[in-house]
């Protein structure tokens, strides 16, 4: 539920820069347990560049990350991954020839403990730890509603099915917080739906935090907690959803013709 709880992940003062473009300029966004936080702007506005500075592919040229009240800018992406920062990216990263279950199953490895060598001997504590991650595998399979297609070959699915699968490898991590860029993007009205409902569940239920970037203005307004605003590598406005709506930078912003809009950020 919509807690306005202490920030479980957040970037302070962020900036990055390819050559001549600032593609994130003193950026700071608090993402706070408990709320969906959707972070929306024009195309090139620097959205999945703040998500990549967040799970470690970027690094920030200026500032920092902090996670938990920690200062994690150092970690690498699997590291982040590791102490509960999950992730799902622009497109399909699934594996097409495994099935469902397989691919879901391929998030709880990216954890394994004890490595290569006792999951070649399976020690009583890699056998252990298998059965839990199956258990584990198949609530996450009737989360999502994958009951039918669990053993369907991923290549075979459509692409809104894909994306689930590729949610559920996200979810398999246990994240503390999850990350997801344009999970809708190309999906049908049903599909993002279904997954606006997932989105909603993962907060309610598991009680993860979600951060996404999302196009959809209508998706964003109805399930967002919290909405942020990016044009030019710059936040300009946040707030709910409503304050959002009513905002005349972002309605300017949207318009694209990046006229009016004032200076009042
Ligand atoms: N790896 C990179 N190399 C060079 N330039 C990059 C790189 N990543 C991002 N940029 C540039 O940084 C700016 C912000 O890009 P970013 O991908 O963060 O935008 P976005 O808001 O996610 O856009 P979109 O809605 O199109 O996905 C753009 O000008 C982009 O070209
Ligand atoms: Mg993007």
């Amino acid at each position: 539920m919509a807690a306005t709880g202490a920030a479980i992940l957040e970037a302070r003062d962020l900036g990055l820069r390819f050559g001549a473009v600032e593609a994130l300029k003193d950026v700071s966004v608090r993402f706070a347990a408990g709320h969906v936080h959707a972070m929306i702007g024009p195309n090139g506005a620097g959205k999945s560049s703040l998500l990549n500075c967040l799970s470690g592919f970027y690094h920030p040229w200026t500032g920092a990350i902090m996670f938990e009240g920690r200062d994690i800018s150092a970690l690498r992406p699997p590291d982040r991954a590791r102490i509960g920062i999950g992730r799902t990216f622009q497109g399909i990263q699934t594996y097409p020839s495994m099935t469902a279950r397989e691919n879901i199953l391929t998030g709880f490895h990216a954890m394994m403990k004890g490595g290569v060598f006792s999951g070649l001997f399976r020690t009583p504590a890699t056998v252990r730890q298998e059965e839990a991650f199956t258990a584990r595998a198949e609530e996450i399979i009737d989360f999502l509603e994958l009951e039918e297609d669990r053993h369907r070959v991923v290549g075979d699915m459509s692409y809104g099915l894909r994306k689930r699968v590729d949610l559920g490898r996200a979810l398999a991590l246990q994240p503390k917080v999850l990350v997801m860029d344009e999970p809708m993007a190309g999906m049908s009205p049903e599909e993002k739906g279904d997954l606006a409902r997932f989105t909603l569940d993962i907060r309610d239920r598991y009680g993860i935090p979600v951060i996404l970037v999302e196009h959809d203005m209508d998706v964003v307004m109805d399930i967002s907690d919290r909405v942020t605003v990016l044009e030019f590598g710059r936040v300009i406005a946040e707030g709910t959803p409503d304050q959002i709506r009513g905002n005349d930078r972002v309605i300017a912003a949207y318009l694209g013709d990046g006229a009016t809009g004032g200076e009042a950020a």
